[in-house]
């Protein structure tokens, strides 16, 4: 039986932004967000999460509804101790507690299994890190066994003491009732005049309770975001543990200094990546695809052998194998491109079905469209889809040629293997295997005349 608690009520005053501090991302989502899905890794049926709210509490409360967490208010912030205090009637007498922070986003599932491991009825769980430079944090005091003693937080410590290099995480894991014993204990006779969890390391102590010490694999998991220098630093280590397991899997990266997932990538075999990729959402790469410098991929589907070239943004598409798109292509959500299909520089999509071979290469907008396979789409045609008021769908059946510069003004058929001379105006239906021409026929005036300058 395991109650998480997750601090989240602070500030962030150093952020210097509106948004409550535990909101901010990395990698395009909230730290709290972070912290809630990595708790779901654990893998632990009884588990209760509670979070300790303050500082737009509302807003943090909104943006976790529906992720069964039950919020508990800390309407002053009066210290780390005060924050648990205020989720003692929530737990449960026989549950473990561990004990987390919103703005420490980067914990690891396995340090935390690792810490819990260590906890039992009577013994704590106390996650802490040797750092080269501890200034600031709370140090860990042992007694010549090497047991852990107490916490002194860098404010109360003595000039001695801040020479210890050993420091408390916070991250911790306590058994419920001993939690309900000690924390109302506590007092506030301290240099920050707070109530601090960390006291009760003392009281652990003395109570006989056995400490035991989890370090994780790295300190850059329990790093705190407290400014955006901090939430930049943790974004990097983020975007490069993300780019080193890509590369584990095959995947060749340009530089992984220049890749930024925001989501979840799945890449088959073989996949290219150039420099300035961003991933968004959920994306799937095939075998082999390729992506191209300064692409956006936003929750979409690439399937083999597919290649996004140079400046080219996808968003919820699905495209299928051996496509070619960009440079400088956009396609917009429900977009889908059957096998063989190219769309190519400075065409947009919308809501459009690109049959097997179908080709848009050119300066086009094909939107709320169903075409066919094996079509040419020529340069600069329009699916006129919206009269301002309602939206149309174009039909292309199979084998169709649309010459360059057509406006297809929808609700519009063109049948299978129909031509469209260059430069139309579509406005009904083409029967199939017909040509169409809809515009001004040409008309030639021998002997004319150029005007000449009038005198002045
Ligand atoms: C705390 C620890 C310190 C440890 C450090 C690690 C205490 C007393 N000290 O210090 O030993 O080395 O973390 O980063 O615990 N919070 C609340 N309500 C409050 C106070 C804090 O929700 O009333 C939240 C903060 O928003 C923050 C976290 O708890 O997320 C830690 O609080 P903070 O004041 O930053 O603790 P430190 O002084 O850094
Ligand atoms: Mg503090």
């Amino acid at each position: 039986m395991l109650d998480v608690v997750i601090l989240a009520a602070g500030k962030g005053t150093r952020m210097n932004s509106k948004l409550p501090k535990v909101l901010h991302s990395i990698a395009g989502k909230p730290m709290l967000h972070h912290v809630l899905d990595t708790v779901a890794q654990l893998g632990t049926d009884n588990l209760q999460k509670l979070v300790v709210v303050g500082h737009g509490a509302e807003q943090v409360e909104a943006t976790i509804a529906g992720l069964n967490c039950h919020c508990v208010t800390q309407a002053q912030q009066l210290g780390t101790g005060h924050a648990v205090q205020q989720v003692l009637p929530q737990l449960r007498d026989d549950a473990l507690v561990l004990i987390l922070y919103a703005d420490v986003p980067l914990i690891q599932p396995e340090s935390l299994t690792g810490l819990l491991q260590c906890a039992g009825p009577d013994t704590m769980g106390l996650m802490t890190v040797n750092l080269a430079n501890p200034t600031g944090y709370g140090r860990i005091l042992r007694n010549g066994d090497g047991d852990v003693v107490a916490i002194v937080e860098e404010k109360d410590a003595t000039a001695e003491q801040k020479q210890i290099g050993e420091v408390n995480t916070g991250i911790m894991a306590v058994p419920a009732k001993k939690l309900i014993q000690w924390l109302p204990e506590l007092s506030n006779d301290n240099a920050q005049g707070e109530y601090y969890l960390t006291d009760i390391i003392a009281k652990a102590r003395h109570a006989g309770t056995a400490i035991k010490v989890f370090q994780p694999a790295s300190a850059e998991e329990v790093e705190g975001v407290n400014n955006r220098r901090q939430q930049a630093k943790l974004e990097r280590i983020y975007q490069q543990a993300q780019a080193d397991a890509l590369l584990d899997r095959g995947v060749y990266l340009a530089d992984p200094s220049r890749f930024d997932c925001r989501g979840e990538l799945t890449a088959g075999r073989d996949v290219e990546i150039d420099i300035n990729v961003v991933i968004e959402g959920k994306v799937t790469l095939g075998d082999n695809v390729k992506i191209g410098p300064n692409c956006l991929i936003s929750n979409s589907v690439i399937a083999a052998n597919s290649e996004i070239k140079a400046n080219s943004i996808l968003e919820d598409a699905v495209v299928a194998d051996g496509c070619v798109i960009g440079p400088y292509a956009r396609l917009r959500p429900g977009t889908v491109l059957k096998s063989g299909a190219k769309v190519g520089n400075f065409v947009e999509t919308k809501k459009a079905v690109i049959g097997e071979g179908s080709k848009v290469n050119h300066l086009s907008y094909i939107g709320d469209c169903e075409m066919g396979a094996r079509v040419n789409v020529g340069a600069g045609t329009i699916t006129c889809n919206y009269d301002g008021v309602n939206k149309f769908t174009t039909t292309i059946g199979d084998d169709v040629f649309v010459g360059s510069n057509c406006a297809l003004v929808a609700p519009v058929t063109l049948g299978d293997t129909s031509t469209v001379g260059a430069g139309s105006v579509v406005t009904r239906d083409v029967a199939a295997d017909e040509l169409t021409v809809a515009r001004a026929r040409q008309r030639s005036i021998t002997g004319w005349q150029r005007p000449v300058k009038q005198p002045k």
